[in-house]
């Protein structure tokens, strides 16, 4: 009997514990991302285009972007000071956070206008530029819709879909990143220091290998449609 209940009392011990500390990791990682919300907004969706979400990152990759960052071998002068002072415990913690945020949905990405355009006063010829505008997004989203889900046979771009997912939720066990309603801003300049050999953290250079392979119109094409991939039309 004495026995029993000393296991029992072992299991209970150990599975409180247990729970606690997962708590007291979302919990610490909430606090220490009182310092990261400048740049990545409080809840890991920040607003400005080019510092990226981290809402609904996967834990594994956030990790292991971060002790990228520390070693200096993912270049990023803004965020390499500060990643270099977080302990692997801080990481860890701070992954957790964000992975349990809901990441948000963005606007519809805007096309740029000519000068004339944007001195349009007519409210009829200011019709038929927001009907081609739409027009030219329509096309644009298309392409990136298809570059994702197909690849490009011709250049032997792989469809992205194969490692980060039909609906971008990335792939956790194999550290893919999520990419879904990331900002466009971002994943363009990102996209293209992959293409310049300026980011390539992972010893087989897979996105740099696939980015040399992408022109810019299927960079911007690929960036606008995963930005609002999760938004109900
Ligand atoms: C001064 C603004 C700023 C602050 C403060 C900041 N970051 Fe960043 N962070 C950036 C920028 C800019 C990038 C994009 C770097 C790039 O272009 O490669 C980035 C990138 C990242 C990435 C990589 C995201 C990805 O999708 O690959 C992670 C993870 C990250 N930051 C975590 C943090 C954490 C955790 C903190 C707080 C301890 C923090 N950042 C504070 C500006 C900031
Ligand atoms: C074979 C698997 C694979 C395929 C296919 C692939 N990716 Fe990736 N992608 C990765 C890996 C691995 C990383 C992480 C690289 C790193 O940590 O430097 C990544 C990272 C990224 C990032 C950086 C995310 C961030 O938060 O900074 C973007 C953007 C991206 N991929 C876009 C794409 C696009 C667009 C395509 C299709 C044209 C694509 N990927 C196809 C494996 C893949």
């Amino acid at each position: 009997m004495l026995k029993k209940l000393l296991t029992l009392s072992i299991t209970l011990t150990l599975s409180t514990t247990a729970i606690v500390h997962a708590k007291a990791n979302t919990e610490a990682g909430k606090q220490q991302a009182a310092a990261c919300a400048g740049c990545h907004g409080e809840t890991g969706n920040s607003t400005v285009a080019t510092f990226p979400k981290l809402a609904g990152q996967h834990a594994s990759y956030l990790v292991k972007t971060l002790q990228e960052l520390r070693k200096g071998t993912r270049n990023a002068p803004m965020m390499a000071p500060l990643a270099a002072s977080l302990s692997d415990e801080s990481m860890a913690d701070l992954a957790d956070f964000y992975a349990a945020q809901a990441v948000t949905s963005n606007e519809m990405p805007l096309l740029p206008l000519s000068d004339e355009e944007e001195d349009e006063e007519d409210e009829a010829a200011i019709e038929l530029i927001k009907k081609k505008q739409q027009q030219k997004l329509d096309i644009l989203l298309a392409k990136g819709k298809s570059l994702y889900l197909n690849g490009n046979l011709e250049s032997k771009v792989s469809a992205c879909s194969a490692c980060h997912g039909v609906n971008g939720d990335g792939n956790q066990p194999a550290s893919y990143p999520a990419l879904k309603a990331q900002h466009a801003d971002y994943l363009i300049k990102t996209l293209a220091d992959f293409q310049k050999g300026r980011r390539s953290q992972d010893a087989d250079n897979i996105m740099g290998m696939i980015a040399k392979k992408m022109t810019d119109e299927e960079i911007q094409a690929v960036s606008y449609y995963i930005s609002v991939m999760n938004r109900k039309k």
